[in-house]
């Protein structure tokens, strides 16, 4: 199949260009630099330089394409409003198609707010964080476009053997010998899923194009903070004291979307694993460590 990919050298852009083009599929991604062009190339894919920013560029290219993968974000104040212009302008370039065009949209385990002891399903009612609640209003309006067949992936939270995704600060902190901070509490349970895995959900989506609406992709429902440190700062042998601080200075250092990682959260994949036979391959995030430490690239 032809993919047109949003993103695909971000996390988990990287991770599904390579199961895209793994899987012989061709893959044609949004390039914004000579970087990024070298990165997809040498991956197997085939650039297009533009900006999501900028859909008028692409959005009639992409729909003209068998799917289309949106995992680009530009985390920045304008996160929101470039991709409302980009899926917007996706959505209506698909309208003058004769087929439907399938879309994997990236949503996010932020999006149930915090779950606590319960376990969130795809049924469970949004509860986004302010600065990603416009994920949810462009989801709806990419499920109800009539010319779009749209899943929307839910990722737990993603990390990654190249340089660590969700634990590139735990790793950064250990490597260099120092305490791990701790954003609110180390009893906090984050949802865990490693890029690959999570490519594979991606790519089965695209090759399914009768599923449609809201898919949880997790590997491990709810690992506590404080667990996923210990283990790293062993294995780096760096202090196993971490440091805590509160939810509230870490939003005031880092941004509205530090309030993500003190979420106390905790998501199944039980939709997904039926409807696809999805099964992770890494399901307790210390399996990989030691290959882990000596590839990764901090
Ligand atoms: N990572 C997680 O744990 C996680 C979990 C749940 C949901 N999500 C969601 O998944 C999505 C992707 O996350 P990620 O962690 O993979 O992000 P990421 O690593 O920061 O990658 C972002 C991607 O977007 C591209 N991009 C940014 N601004 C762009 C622009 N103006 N024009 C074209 N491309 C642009 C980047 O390209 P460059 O290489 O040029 O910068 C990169 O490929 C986000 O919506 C995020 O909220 C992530």
């Amino acid at each position: 199949m032809q993919v047109f990919v949003l993103g695909g050298t971000g996390t988990i852009g990287t991770a599904i260009v390579a199961e895209l083009v793994n899987r012989n599929h061709q893959v044609l991604a949004l390039s914004r630099s000579k970087k990024s062009d070298e990165l997809l190339t040498s991956a197997g894919a085939t650039p297009f330089r533009g900006s999501l920013a900028k859909p008028d560029n692409w959005a009639d290219v992409a729909v003209s394409y068998d799917a289309v993968i949106q995992a680009a974000a530009t985390f920045c104040d304008d996160m929101g409003d470039v991709d409302a212009k980009a899926m917007k302008a996706l959505a209506q370039a698909s309208e003058a198609r004769t087929e439907p065009t399938r879309l994997i949209y990236t949503g996010g385990c932020w999006l149930y707010g915090r779950t606590g002891d319960e376990i969130a399903m795809e049924d469970r009612p949004f509860d986004p964080l302010p600065s990603f609640s416009w994920m949810v209003t462009h989801s709806q309006m990419l499920l109800d476009a009539p010319k779009l067949r749209t899943a929307v992936v839910h990722p737990a939270m993603v990390y990654d053997m190249r340089d660590g995704g969700v634990f590139h600060r735990f790793l950064s902190a250990a490597n260099a010998g120092q305490r791990i901070e701790i954003w609110g509490s180390e009893a906090t349970r984050w949802p865990l899923i490693e890029s690959s895995d999570l490519a594979r959900v991606y790519c089965d989506l695209v090759e399914r194009s009768d599923l449609v609406g809201y898919f949880n992709a997790v590997a491990e429902e709810g690992v506590t903070v404080g667990r996923i440190v210990s283990v790293i700062s062993e294995a780096f042998g760096s202090p196993a004291e971490p440091i805590i601080r509160t939810e509230e200075d870490a939003v005031k250092e880092n941004g509205a979307w530090a309030k993500g990682p003190t979420l106390d959260q905790q998501m199944s994949a039980r939709k997904l694993q039926s409807a696809i036979d999805w099964l992770p391959q890494i399901r307790n995030f210390e399996e990989p460590m030691s290959q882990w430490i000596a590839d990764l690239q901090i």
